[in-house]
């Protein structure tokens, strides 16, 4: 495992964004797993910096999300497909047949599920996962419990989670009960993980997730057990580290 602390958010952006940056360079046709919510989106604009700077292309890059909200109508702005779109898509050069989100209103979501996996197989490996964290610990929308499900999956959110991404919405009761995200077997299958974890409130999680039991009750400790696991965070989430 491999902690790197940051005074700021910029440079914990330029840091995550070059990361990325330097993968694309090495390996053109390099499968990104990508991941949404607050905390990457510092490290998008940086890349889309030096996307306009000429110093890198996606057109060889395959990606995969790591999961979509259940119900939301197709171009509702807090989808994860609007998200890429507004801080990487349109703004890329990633041709769009490559750029993978599950997709959540299918009509069978079971067969989606089977569907998106089997772009994962036919992709063979995803060469960097990145990943935020949730409050309560989970990877992607894996909500920790008793057990944790491997593939792509239908989950419900828990409260805590919906509670966390209410501050997107107009009302708490906009945020979407369900989703479809990634299982925990298909993220651990990547061939570098790269963690981000910023702010106060995440401080503790983090720490507990990294240096305590693994446990399915708390997902991300479960990356202990990877062996390419980066993690950058800023100094107030690296406040237990020394
Ligand atoms: P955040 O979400 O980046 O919006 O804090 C992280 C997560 O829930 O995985």
């Amino acid at each position: 495992m491999n902690i790197h602390r940051f005074q700021n958010t910029q440079e914990l952006n330029e840091a995550g964004a070059g990361i990325i940056a330097g993968l694309v360079q090495l390996q053109p046709r390099v499968v990104l797993g990508l991941a949404t919510g607050g905390t990457p989106v510092g490290i998008y604009e940086e890349l889309v910096k030096a996307y306009r700077k000429g110093r890198i292309s996606f057109k060889g890059v395959t990606s995969f999300n790591l999961d979509e909200y259940v119900g939301l109508p197709e171009g509702h702005p807090e989808s994860y497909r609007s998200y890429m779109n507004h801080h990487l898509f349109n703004h890329v050069d990633l041709p769009p047949a490559q750029a993978h989100i599950p997709n959540a209103n299918a009509a069978d979501p079971a067969a989606e599920c089977l569907n998106y996996d089997r772009l994962l197989d036919e992709a063979k490996q995803i060469d960097l996962q990145i990943l935020g964290l949730g409050h309560n610990g989970h990877i992607g929308f894996n909500e920790p419990d008793h057990s944790l499900v491997s593939g792509t999956h239908l989950v419900e959110l828990k409260p805590a989670t919906r509670e966390a991404n209410a501050r997107f919405f107009n009302s708490p009761d906009e945020v979407p009960t369900h989703a479809l995200t990634m299982g925990v077997g298909t993220i651990l299958k990547a061939k570098t993980i790269l963690l981000v974890v910023r702010g106060a409130d995440k401080a503790e999680i983090v720490h507990q997730a990294l240096t305590g039991p693994i446990t399915t009750e708390l997902p991300a400790s479960l990356l202990q057990t990877h062996p390419h696991l980066v993690v950058l965070l800023d100094a107030e989430a690296g406040r237990y580290f020394e």
